[in-house]
C-alpha cells in the first residue's frame, strides 16, 4: 500500500487539518481517510464545543435512527464520537422487480471512536442508535458534499428525494427524513 504516513490526530482540529489536507489532493484513499479518523480518540471536549461545520464538509449527527438511503455519488465517512451505532446494509432495488422488499447484505455494529465508509456501489443503508439509555454521537463526512439524496422504503424499494435537513442539536446537516418515525420495521 502506497499510504501516506500520518501523525495521530491529538485534537479533533489536528484530524480535521489533516483531513483538508488529504482531500485537497485529486485522490483519495478510502482506507486511509478510515485509518486516519479511526486514529483520533473522540474527546468530548473537542467537539462539543463546536456550533457550526457547515464551513467544513463535516457534520455532526446526534442520530436515533436513519432511514435507508443513499449518498449522490458521494465518498461517506461516518466515525463515532461516542455511543455504538448499528450499520444495515442494503442492496440496490431490483429494477426489474417492483414493489419488493430490500434485501440485507449485513448488519454491523461500530463502536466509539470506529469509522465506516460507504458509497453508492457498495449500497445503500440505514444506521442507527440500538440503546435505549446511551446516546450516539457521529462525525460524517461527505465529498464531495451533497444536498439531497434518497430515502428508500424497506418493504417496496420505493424511493423519494429528500434535502438534507438541518436538526438542531449542533446545528448539523443530516441525510435523514423528517418522517423517519412513521416507518414501520
Ligand atoms: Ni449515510
Amino acid at each position: 500500500m502506497n499510504q501516506t504516513q500520518f501523525q495521530e490526530p491529538e485534537t479533533l482540529e489536528d484530524l480535521i487539518k489533516q483531513l483538508h489536507e488529504i482531500f485537497s489532493g485529486d485522490k483519495i484513499n478510502v482506507e486511509e481517510v478510515q485509518t486516519l479518523m479511526e486514529s483520533y480518540k473522540s474527546n468530548p471536549a473537542d467537539w462539543s464545543k463546536f456550533a457550526k461545520f457547515d464551513k467544513y464538509r463535516y457534520v455532526f449527527v446526534w442520530l436515533l435512527r436513519s432511514s435507508i438511503h443513499d449518498h449522490a455519488n458521494s465518498h461517506c465517512f461516518l466515525k463515532i464520537l461516542q455511543g455504538q451505532l448499528k450499520e444495515t446494509l442494503y442492496n440496490w432495488p431490483d429494477g426489474n422487480h417492483k414493489n419488493q422488499e430490500l434485501t440485507k447484505k449485513w448488519e454491523k455494529t461500530f463502536l466509539e471512536n470506529q469509522c465506516t465508509y460507504i458509497n453508492d456501489t457498495i449500497g445503500l443503508h440505514r444506521v442507527e442508535n440500538v440503546s435505549h439509555t446511551e446516546g450516539a454521537v457521529s462525525l460524517h463526512l461527505y465529498s464531495p458534499p451533497f444536498n439531497s439524496c434518497h430515502c428508500f422504503d424497506e418493504r417496496t424499494g420505493h424511493k423519494n428525494q429528500v434535502n438534507m435537513t438541518f436538526w438542531s442539536r449542533f446545528g448539523e446537516r443530516t441525510p435523514f427524513e423528517a418522517s423517519v418515525s412513521k416507518e414501520n420495521n
